[in-house]
């Protein structure tokens, strides 16, 4: 059961991100006033700089977390201890965290929510059909030619759409308190499949092309990107796209009542937007 949110505020972190900026457009439209934050945002907001964090909080009574850029980042764990113990110091008691299914390099910040007496749900999510359609993967598949290390096991791909309306959910019922929630798309489908969903929709031919996880860790180096930062990479993408078989789950239909949002309408919507157009 839904209970009443009118004037209250919720603080969105990574606001302007694939994740916060639906959070904050759902939380707005279930009658939450949203200080939306990142470091560039309205509100000020900074995971590495402490001094942003109490101006972020201020009047806030819930909050969610998205940990850029990866939830199993070095130091995710230490900073969401920190942070939730500020939080709850300035009475924002409800926490709801984005993790990933699959990934153990998650489990340090997660344990770090569990064990803060904070509210906490956590909001463990497969990979998001956004990624397609804004971010760094962008310009890969607009270019005609998405080359990708992902092999050929399918996913279970979710909008990111339906993760706000199941985080606005956290955030509000009690009854999501002390749960990790598991959500998925309900079809599974391969990167290649993916693709073949969006030139359908998009009306040109964009070809999926897998590469080795080490060829992309070499690209990834030469971008400048550290020798951990890149190991990290590779090891969480081994870890969630090779490491086993991926399931459609029930908990989305659990909490909103009715099914996630299916590819290939999310392609089709996107697709009419321009967004793969060269
Ligand atoms: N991609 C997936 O398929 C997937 C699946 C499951 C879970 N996740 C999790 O999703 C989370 C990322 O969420 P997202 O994809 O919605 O975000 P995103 O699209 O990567 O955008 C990052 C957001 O965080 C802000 N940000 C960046 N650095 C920051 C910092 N140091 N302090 C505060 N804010 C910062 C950015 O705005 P500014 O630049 O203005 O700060 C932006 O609003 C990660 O924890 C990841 O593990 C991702």
């Amino acid at each position: 059961m839904t209970e009443n949110t009118r004037n209250e505020t919720v603080l969105v972190t990574g606001a302007s991100g694939k994740t916060g900026r639906q959070v904050a457009d759902a939380a707005k439209a279930a009658g939450f006033g949203v200080r939306a934050a990142s470091r560039g945002g309205a509100v000020r907001f900074d995971w590495y700089d402490r001094s942003t964090w109490d101006e972020a909080l201020r009047g806030s009574r819930a909050a969610y977390l998205a940990y850029p850029p990866d939830v199993g980042a070095p130091g995710a764990d230490e900073s969401i201890a920190a942070f939730a113990q500020r939080a709850q110091e300035f009475g924002v008691r409800r926490l709801v965290l984005l993790s990933a299914i699959g990934e153990r390099q998650a489990e340090p910040a997660e344990r770090a929510l569990r064990e803060s007496g904070a509210e906490w749900t956590i909001v463990r999510a497969t990979w998001f059909m956004q990624n397609f359609s804004e971010g760094l993967l962008l310009e890969g598949v607009r270019s005609g030619e998405f080359v990708f290390p992902a092999g050929e096991a399918p996913q279970p791909f979710i909008d990111t759409r339906d993760i706000a309306d199941v985080v606005v959910e956290a955030l509000t019922d009690s009854s999501y308190v002390g749960r990790a929630l598991e959500i998925t798309g309900s079809r599974l489908l391969s990167f290649r499949e993916a693709m073949a969903e969006i030139s359908a929709a998009a009306g040109r031919e964009i070809r999926y092309v897998p590469e080795s996880v080490k060829e992309y860790g070499a690209i990834l180096a030469g971008f400048g990107l550290s020798p951990e930062e890149v190991a990290f990479t590779e090891a969480l993408i081994e870890e969630l796209l090779h490491g086993g078989d991926a399931k459609a789950t029930d908990d989305l239909r659990q909490v909103l009542g009715r099914a996630p949002r299916d590819f290939r309408d999310f392609a089709r919507e996107h697709a009419a937007r321009g967004v793969w157009k060269t």
